[in-house]
């Protein structure tokens, strides 16, 4: 673990990536700047990685980029892939990236708040009135994820990818969640602090483990409550009662769909920030593709980024008791606020603003708050 000594400069590891990836990306970058008062307190520096990268030079992900990844104090993603670019498979190449760096950098948390800014609609109805604020934590090295790039395909009649639940993976990523827990206030239901444990251990003897080994670490959190939901069900309480949920804790592809569907209620995947983040490393993108139907057009919504952004600059902060960039991230967080309820949204929350325009914007509110 790194001492908390804050660094005069941290090292940003930049992937821009595919489709609107190097639009959302340097919005991301400039409001960055914006809320630090320039480059002095972060370096950035550009690797290439993704399906073009692929398309270009063999490989979707260049040991140089890799090993800068892995070195610097944080990576920063736009977007990655490209619906044909694909591996003999059939597989997407540009997804590799941000895959391998998940199992490479063991980035085991995949940390996803799902939250209704005030001044974006739900489709939910009571939305409005009850708020939507809760975080999805995804472990992000397990599961069928795990299988990536190997599998079986037998006389071209059967196919199989094996999942793995681990009692270490599991162990350590349900404690984040109370630990996530901890740092919140509650659900906005009741103000209670609470994990929700997102499994199938009705049908599959793995997941039927995940709840047993969460069960075992929940003894160690008495003050939080533990509470349980089927997938399938889970599907039907996040568009029934989002404001009964605190934390929500799952395996690795349940929380790749939940997360989607909890986005839809808050905006959109425009609305999706991540941060993926492992013992040492801490890779920060927004939960969306790269979405090459609006690419090049400048009309890609570029908040879900941007609080990427805000995540990275508190991890970091937090990781080196660095007030500078916590309250960097609080500054951002407040632009985009003020951004959002003065009704500066681009297409996807039903505005007409586009990329550009909502970044400039965030840059001359940060300009006065710096
Ligand atoms: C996500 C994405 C990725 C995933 C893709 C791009 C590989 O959908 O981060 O949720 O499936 O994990
Ligand atoms: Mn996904």
């Amino acid at each position: 673990m790194t001492a908390k000594n804050p660094k005069n400069r941290y090292e940003i590891a930049v992937v821009q990536g595919d489709g609107i990836g190097p639009e959302v990306c340097g919005a991301g970058l400039a409001v960055m700047r914006a809320a630090l008062g320039g480059d002095g307190i972060l370096n950035f520096s550009e690797y290439r990685a993704g399906a073009n990268c692929y398309r270009d030079t063999g490989t979707a992900f260049p040991a140089a980029t890799y090993d800068a990844c892995k070195a610097a104090d944080a990576i920063f993603h736009g977007a990655a892939g490209i619906p044909g670019v694909t591996y003999p498979d059939g597989t997407e190449a540009g997804l590799d990236f941000g895959l391998q760096l998940r199992f490479r950098l063991d980035l085991f948390a995949n940390i996803r708040p799902v939250k209704l800014h005030p001044g974006v609609s739900s489709p939910l109805s009571d939305a409005a009135r009850t708020g939507i604020d809760y975080v999805i934590l995804r472990e992000n090295t397990e599961g069928f994820y795990a299988a990536r790039g190997g599998g079986n395909l037998v006389r071209d009649d059967i196919a199989s990818d094996t999942g793995i639940i681990t009692r270490a993976g599991t162990e350590r990523v349900v404690r984040k969640a109370f630990e996530l827990s901890r740092l919140r206030n509650g659900a906005l239901r009741d103000g209670r602090r609470r994990v929700t444990v997102c499994d199938k251990a009705n049908v599959l003897r793995s997941l039927a483990f995940f709840r047993k080994v969460a069960q075992e670490v929940a003894n160690d959190y008495p003050d939080i409550e533990l509470d349980f939901a089927l997938v399938d069900a889970m599907t039907v309480h996040l568009v029934r009662k989002p404001d009964f949920y605190d934390v929500i804790v799952t395996e690795n592809m349940f929380g790749d769909i939940i997360s989607d569907l909890g986005a839809a209620t808050v905006g959109g995947m425009g609305m999706s920030p991540t941060a993926e983040i492992g013992d040492r490393n801490g890779f920060f993108q927004a939960a969306h593709g790269s979405a090459p139907d609006i690419a090049g057009q400048g009309i890609a919504n570029p908040y879900g980024t941007i609080l990427s952004a805000a995540m990275m600059l508190d991890w970091l902060g937090d990781r080196h008791g660095d007030a500078r960039l916590t309250e960097g991230a609080e500054r951002v967080r407040a632009a985009v606020a003020g951004c959002l309820t003065d009704g500066n949204l681009p297409g996807d929350l039903g505005g007409n603003a586009r990329s550009d325009r909502i970044t400039e914007d965030l840059c001359d509110r940060l300009a006065v708050m710096a």
